[in-house]
């Protein structure tokens, strides 16, 4: 793994760099640190599992957007998914090509379709209305739009109830129900629209790939029903999901390889191109979320180490109740007395937690203290809640130089936002 303690030393090191080296040489605030070569190595993974098919590696935008890392992505051959019209045009800027990109969502509007449809990206419609939109986008754009209809395969993928998204009652996608109702519309709209695939996404932090292999079943069935209605159609899109080793227990979790070895006879079966659009499984273990020890606190029987990150950087832990696993970046004295702490940030609500109940030594002040996993879902999720500015990025790239891959907000930047009022 990228990031790991040295059974020499016991420092934690990415990619053979002393995290607490990095601390050093840099500004003296959170931030987040990558690791470019395994960033490299999810992708690679991917390439290799899909081998032999033809597929897109929609990358999820959503979960981390970093421009530098968006290239690194989109060179690697990368495909993007996109989920709004800024998401588009920061894809366009890191040079994906836009025939391999796809616009999802179940509130798109009109104006960032319009975009799609000049771009020529694929676009999933997700409901009456959204079909309507995607129609007149491409009369303005004077453009037939690929489109795939997002099919909502009422499949439980025993997640978080919010990162499930294809179960009967979320508000993606559609219904079986209507499939028709869809077939006859996009029938209807001969120089709009292109139906070219069905699309399915079902969550995110699926443990299990019998879930996908259910949803992909189900998938090359409405694809059958398609194209006897004599649509010619050859993507199938089963989103994103796979989850990680959060829990850093050694257990063992599904590859990228046992997802796609569960669909790759389905898809080759029917001659499909396969699109897949992962996120997590892509980027969230190249990355650690750094922080400086404020001071060590008791109240009742709780113990508390306060870090100077917070919520407002990673909101994971508080909003889903996610667990990261959490560790100091120097080695603990073989004497050390480990104690339970709850690892919380200086943000004023209870909410303002990274951790909860972690066996950890007693940390001095201004001790380095990791966030493991951070890299999806965690600095595109932030915000500046109490003023606490967005940190700055770093990676480490493959000859080990340390790079500034983000600026961290100012205080300054704050008040842009007045200025000229
Ligand atoms: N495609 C679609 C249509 C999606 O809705 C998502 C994520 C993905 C792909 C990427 O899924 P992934 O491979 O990353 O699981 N903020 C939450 C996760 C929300 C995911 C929503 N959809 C979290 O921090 O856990």
């Amino acid at each position: 793994h990228c990031f790991s303690k040295s059974e020499e030393d016991g420092f934690l090191y990415c990619e053979g760099v002393k995290v607490e080296e990095i601390m050093e040489a840099v500004e003296k605030r959170p931030f987040y640190l990558y690791s470019k070569p395994q960033i490299t190595r999810n992708v690679e993974a991917y390439k290799e599992a899909l081998e032999g098919l033809n597929s897109i590696i929609g990358y999820a935008i959503k979960a981390n957007n970093n421009l530098k890392i968006l290239e690194h992505l989109q060179k690697l051959g990368c495909g993007a998914v996109l989920v709004s019209g800024n998401e588009l045009k920061l894809a366009l800027r890191a040079g994906f090509d836009p025939t391999r990109c796809v616009f999802n969502g179940n509130g798109k509007s009109l104006e960032d379709l319009v975009v799609a449809a000049q771009e020529g990206v694929f676009v999933n419609i997700d409901s009456e209305f959204d079909l309507e939109n995607i129609v007149a986008a491409a009369r303005i754009a004077g453009k037939k739009v690929n489109v795939l209809l997002r099919i909502n395969p009422d499949v439980d993928p025993q997640v978080h109830p919010y990162v499930a998204t294809g179960n009967k009652n979320s508000k993606f996608g559609i219904r079986n129900e209507k499939l028709q109702w869809f077939l006859d519309a996009v029938k209807a709209h001969p120089k709009e629209l292109k139906l070219v695939g069905a699309h399915c996404h079902l969550g995110s932090t699926i443990t299990k790939v019998d879930i996908f292999r259910d949803a992909a079943v189900l998938m090359v069935n409405y694809i059958d029903e398609i194209r006897s209605q004599g649509f010619e159609i050859d993507y199938l899109n089963i989103g994103g999901g796979l989850g990680i080793d959060y829990y850093h227990t050694g257990a063992v979790l599904p590859t990228p390889r046992d997802l796609i070895d569960t669909v790759r006879e389905l898809v080759l079966s029917r001659n499909l191109n396969l699109i897949i659009e992962p996120g997590r499984s892509l980027i969230a273990n190249t990355c650690c979320f750094v922080n400086h020890v404020t001071g060590v606190k008791t109240n009742g029987t709780k113990n508390f180490i306060v870090i100077d990150g917070s919520m407002a950087e990673l909101i994971r832990p508080s909003l889903y109740g996610a667990y990261q696993h959490i560790e100091l970046v120097s080695p603990s004295p073989p004497d050390a007395e480990i104690s339970t702490f709850d690892v919380v940030g200086p943000v004023c609500e209870s909410a303002d937690f990274l951790g909860k109940d972690r066996e950890l030594p007693t940390p001095p002040k201004g001790a380095g203290l990791v966030v493991h996993d951070a890299g999806a879902y965690c600095m595109s999720m932030a915000s500046t809640y109490n003023l606490k500015m967005r940190p700055p990025e770093y990676w480490v790239e493959d000859d080990g130089t340390v790079s500034k891959i983000r600026h961290g907000e100012t205080f300054e930047d704050h008040l842009r936002f007045f200025e000229g009022l």
